[in-house]
């Protein structure tokens, strides 16, 4: 007899997510199964974090031949996937230092624990962040204190203070909230949680700018922006600018849990026993992570992923020319969300699943899409017409 899988997960979970009704069992590139053996082309990829697709082969190799050689030691020792995965950084950023750890929301808390010990040491104590409105940065305390969305902060007061929060794609808030408690700015360079929020050429080389002149540090959230998926290795490289200390996480590892922080030499504020971990950096991580990273550099993904998303970019706008419904079309790479007028993403998101497209309501009037790097100009094709059908069926009345 078959399991019934959102019974017992109804009954052994804390109700803290809401599920789509399928229970996925097995992937292959773009596309993962149910356990009807149903299809679907997944332009969620375990939020942007498949960046290869569902086991590509050189992961699962990876995967395998590390599991079956060293998974985990602790940080007592030096292991050698670690070091080659922080090589390969450090060579292809404009960062110096790494700690690895397991996700996006220890990365940036890593980030902001590093800003406090920097600020300390070099701007006369100053331990003050600021952030943007609509900014996410993880679930723990300090990155929950550093989100924008107060839905996810206002059950856990009082947070960690600190964090001063300013209009995003702003340059002249910042400045003005900037003081002499300031250590540090700490942005995504497009917000991702937030909506998929782009923001205009010229903000980001004016907050570095500005960071310059004030002599405080430029923070970079590249957990779900980086590592390819906007059409650069980093999204900040697009704007032509360097940062002084970068997170990472999601698809560095390609499906494997693996965060990441970063920074150059002069703000690796860190000494002997300030930070640490168990898992984090473990052989069996870093040998993955090694191997998604060095595939994405070597096969130049964020050229083909830039390429894929002029195209869907044009296919989503000849969309939105068609569907009064839709009111802006806003991405890069291969990071898009659509802007509904009303809210109806969530009953697009299940008119899409019924069709065989997964794709995720970012804000409940937003359709948001960021399937694996590895997509197909034809795959990418099959989402906008199953998207193009679906918002058909919305503007039609109400979808039986
Ligand atoms: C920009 C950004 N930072 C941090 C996080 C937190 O990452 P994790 O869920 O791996 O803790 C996320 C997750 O969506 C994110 O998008």
């Amino acid at each position: 007899m078959r399991e019934n899988w959102v019974e017992l997960e109804r009954k052994y979970f804390f109700p803290v997510g809401k599920r789509l009704p399928i229970t996925i069992v097995k992937g292959e590139g773009s596309r993962v199964w149910d356990e009807d053996g149903r299809e679907y082309l997944d332009c969620v990829a375990g939020i942007a974090a498949v960046s290869l697709g569902h086991c590509h082969p050189e992961v699962v190799a990876a995967v395998q031949q590390q599991a079956a050689t060293l998974m985990h030691v602790s940080n007592y020792y030096y292991t050698p996937p670690q070091i080659r995965l922080a090589q390969l950084l450090c060579e292809n950023s404009c960062l110096d230092r790494v700690f690895f750890c397991n996700s996006g929301a220890e990365a940036v808390e890593g980030c902001i624990k590093l800003a406090r010990k920097w600020g300390k040491e070099n701007r006369d104590g100053a331990y003050e962040i600021i952030v943007a409105e609509r900014a996410f940065h993880g679930r723990t305390l300090a990155t929950v204190s550093a989100t924008g969305n107060e839905r996810y902060r206002a059950p856990f007061t009082p947070l960690v203070e600190g964090f001063v929060q300013v209009p995003f794609n702003d340059v002249e808030a910042i400045k003005m909230a900037t003081t002499g408690k300031t250590a540090a700015v700490l942005l995504e360079p497009i917000q991702g949680e937030g909506g998929v929020n782009v923001p205009d050429d010229g903000y980001l080389p004016a907050v570095r700018a500005w960071c310059d002149e004030a002599g405080i540090l430029f923070m970079m959230d590249e957990v779900q922006s980086g590592v390819g998926r906007a059409g650069a290795l980093f999204a900040h490289e697009l704007y032509g600018i360097e940062v002084d200390v970068m997170a990472l996480a999601k698809g560095l590892g390609g499906g494997f849990p693996i965060g990441a922080f970063l920074a150059k030499e002069q703000c690796a504020a860190f000494g002997l026993g300030e930070h640490g971990t168990t898992f984090g950096g473990n052989p069996l991580a870093t040998h993955v992570g090694y191997t998604v990273l060095k595939h994405i550099i070597d096969n130049d993904v964020p050229a083909q992923v830039a390429r894929l998303g002029e195209h869907l970019e044009r296919r989503l706008h000849s969309l939105a020319d068609r569907h009064p419904l839709i009111t802006e079309v806003r991405g890069k790479g291969l990071l898009w969300a659509v802007e509904l007028s009303r809210d109806a993403a969530e009953e697009a998101v299940r008119l899409a699943l019924d069709e065989g497209l997964l794709v995720n309501a970012v804000k409940p009037s937003a359709v948001r899409l960021m399937p694996p790097l590895t997509i197909s100009e034809e795959e990418l094709d099959t989402a906008v017409d199953i998207l193009d059908r679906v918002l058909a069926r919305l503007e039609a009345g109400t979808p039986k």
